[in-house]
């Protein structure tokens, strides 16, 4: 899958819109993940506000870019759960997607780590006002890059093991 290989982080962005088409495409690529027991934790911030942007961006140290970006998805996750335990690794698979489908789309993101950082997740929180049965789990800045970066090759043998 070329989505795959040609993925890299991307944080710098043109400014331009995302187109709203564009966007629903990330949402349903997102809710299209698998998740354990089918239990589909996933529901979805979409951020246009520049000043939103800015705050999100104060709300990790790592978190920068957000506010260079035209919008952002902020996947959340509802705490009434089948099975709660494995929410985390559900939110992982629908960014996952997101970020695949980003490429398909010829646009450009970066996976902002929230979740399981309670600072960062409560934080988050706030700025959204996210109701107490929503957990933020990351931030997804997305926008037009500005450069086409060179896809990676992390193939290494080494970590193989075929067993006979
Ligand atoms: C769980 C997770 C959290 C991450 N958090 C950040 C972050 O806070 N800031 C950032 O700039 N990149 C973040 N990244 C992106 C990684 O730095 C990036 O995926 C890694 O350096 C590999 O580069 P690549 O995505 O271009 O392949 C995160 C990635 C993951 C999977």
């Amino acid at each position: 899958m070329n989505a795959i290989f040609n993925r890299t982080s991307v944080r710098k962005y043109q400014n331009k819109e995302v187109e709203a088409e564009k966007i629903e495409l990330l949402l349903k690529a997102a809710m299209a993940a698998p998740s354990a027991g089918n239990q589909q934790p996933w529901e979805f911030y979409v951020v246009k506000d520049k000043e939103t942007l800015k705050a999100l961006a104060d709300a990790s140290p790592y978190g920068g870019c957000i506010a260079g970006a035209p919008m952002a998805i902020v996947p959340v996750y509802r705490t009434e759960l089948m099975m709660p335990e494995f929410a985390h690794i559900d939110m992982s698979a629908a960014t996952q997607n997101i970020l695949l489908e980003v490429v398909e789309q010829g646009l450009g993101a970066v996976w902002i780590g929230i979740a399981p950082l309670k600072d960062r997740m409560d934080k988050v929180a706030e700025i959204l006002s996210v109701p107490d049965s929503l957990v933020p789990y990351a931030v997804i800045p997305i926008g037009y890059p500005v450069a086409q970066a060179n896809p990676h090759d992390r193939y290494d043998e080494s970590r193989v093991h075929y067993e006979k």
